[in-house]
């Protein structure tokens, strides 16, 4: 056994919640990374006074812990190969689009299935480097499945979360993977797998039984040596105060006005916020809203659409092929339907702090969220906090896993072009009864179960999991 450090709650994701960059005057800074894992971990890291083991981005080696915002964060180095083989091959050219029901072709390449086992390796043996004696370690996402097994095979003392931020295949998707089996004996290190969805948690535990042969109890699973494993869904949320919060200050208020009156005053303002990726839909979305405005329903001058695209895996083919198509389109409904200063979509390729987010939100009457699929989304949920005057309109996939909880968005199939048309005129043309009847529901929805709420119930079955071992950390 690996001698124990002194943390009694490890966190463990691929990335750091802040990404290293270069100053404009060379000097070295920290910006926070993309993507709904960090913005859901960061408040439950500062409520537990843990540490966060993760990759800060770049290839730089000589790191050494230290304190960003209050927050004990542990930087993992990642060389060149590994991360075109571990971060954009193996995790992003093949589980991403293999966990997403297909909407790209997974690539399987043996090589990097094997950095994607020394990397996991590398976590897991700085993770029981840190880990207090009976710590709570809790490992996240598709990019470190294999840890829970590697970390209990060096520090059985500890108690073993996981959980997967994004869906988890059907069993007839997930079987093409030639590595299924190692996969599902990796996470069957942890005491608990959490999962956004119940579907999700279901699909692991019928795979663990016909894959690897352990004997299954609705959610439970016995493994021979004794230990027991719980499968269950704990949907992730945001914080919701913090959220409503900040779309009720007055720079916030001014700033959203602004930003209106930069588009034109419209009546209506659309808007989409997403990472630049091919699960999120986009494309359909924005070919949806350029029919309105070709077919007459819409005009330029009253309606517009903004769209925030923020980079993201830009060295994966699949997210370039993306981005140009996207662009195009772009440029076409633009050249075609917008007039001298009245563009019909505002594009931005950039990614921007918290308070411009909530000033889009609060600039926004209609929030256009369309993934072809999605773990949970947690835009979606962090608009519904921003509309503090309970006004405000969501259009939201069905196979987003926030869908499961907001039931009075207009739900929409992005497959189905026509039938998303029709829900964004709906939505445009609402009244704001019926808006600020669906938008209380849903804010009362998120602020009960914000995020705070889901570390608590994860933390809380852990602990319930496994009651002998380990020392209970305080949610
Ligand atoms: C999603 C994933 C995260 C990931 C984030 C950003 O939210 O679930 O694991 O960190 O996207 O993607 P990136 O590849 O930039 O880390």
């Amino acid at each position: 056994m690996a001698s124990p450090g002194s943390s009694d709650l490890v966190i463990v994701a691929n990335r750091l919640p802040v990404d290293r960059i270069e100053n404009p005057d060379g000097s070295p800074g920290w910006r926070t990374s993309p993507g709904g894992l960090v913005s859901a971990l960061e408040p439950v890291l500062r409520a537990n006074d843990g540490t966060w083991i993760g990759w800060p981005g770049g290839t730089e080696s000589d790191l050494e812990p230290f304190e960003a915002d209050g927050m004990d964060l542990v930087p993992m180095a990642m060389s060149a190969r590994e991360i075109e083989e571990f971060y954009e091959g193996f995790s992003n050219a093949t589980l991403w689009p293999l966990y997403h029901d297909v909407v790209e072709k997974p690539l399987f390449h043996r090589e990097w299935f094997d950095t994607y086992v020394e990397v996991n390796q590398r976590f897991a043996e700085r993770a029981a480097e840190v880990a207090a004696e009976g710590a709570t370690v809790w490992v996240h996402d598709y990019q470190l499945q294999l840890v829970p097994s590697m970390l209990r095979e060096l520090r059985p003392d500890l108690r073993i979360g996981f959980y997967l931020h994004i869906p988890f295949p059907p069993a007839e998707l997930f079987q093409q993977l030639p590595w299924r089996r190692q996969l599902l004996e990796g996470l069957l290190g942890a005491d608990l797998v959490g999962f956004q969805l119940s579907g999700a948690a279901q699909n692991f535990v019928r795979l663990v039984r016909q894959r690897v042969g352990h004997k299954t109890h609705r959610d439970l699973v016995y493994l021979p040596d004794g230990r027991t494993v719980r499968a269950a869904a704990f949907p992730i949320s945001i914080d919701f105060n913090l959220y409503a919060d900040l779309a009720q200050t007055e720079g916030v208020a001014a700033r959203a006005e602004e930003i209106r009156e930069a588009v034109g005053n419209p009546s209506k303002v659309f808007l989409g916020v997403d990472r630049l990726d091919y699960t999120k839909g986009i494309y359909a979305r924005l070919r949806a809203f350029g029919e309105l405005i070709a077919d007459g329903h819409l005009d330029v001058e009253d309606a517009v659409f903004v769209q925030v695209a923020t980079p993201s895996r830009e060295q994966v083919e699949q997210y370039r092929i993306l981005r140009d198509d996207i662009e195009r389109l772009v440029g076409r409904i633009n050249g075609d339907l917008g007039k001298i200063g009245r563009p019909a979509i505002h594009y931005l390729h950039a990614s921007y702090p918290r308070e411009e987010m909530a000033a889009l939100f609060r600039a926004a009457d209609i929030m256009v969220v369309t993934p072809l699929r999605d773990g949970m989304n947690l835009v979606a949920k962090e608009y519904v906090a921003c509309c503090h005057d309970d006004l405000g309109a969501l259009v939201l996939s069905e196979f987003a896993g926030a869908a499961e909880e907001l039931r009075q968005a207009w739900l929409i199939n992005p497959y189905d072009i026509n039938g998303m048309k029709s829900a964004l005129l709906d939505a445009y043309r609402t009244d704001e009864r019926e808006a600020s009847r669906r938008m209380k529901a849903m804010r009362k929805t998120v602020r009960q179960h914000d995020v705070a709420a889901w570390a608590d119930s994860f933390l809380a079955e852990l602990a319930a999991v496994r009651p002998s071992h380990g020392k209970s950390v305080r949610p």
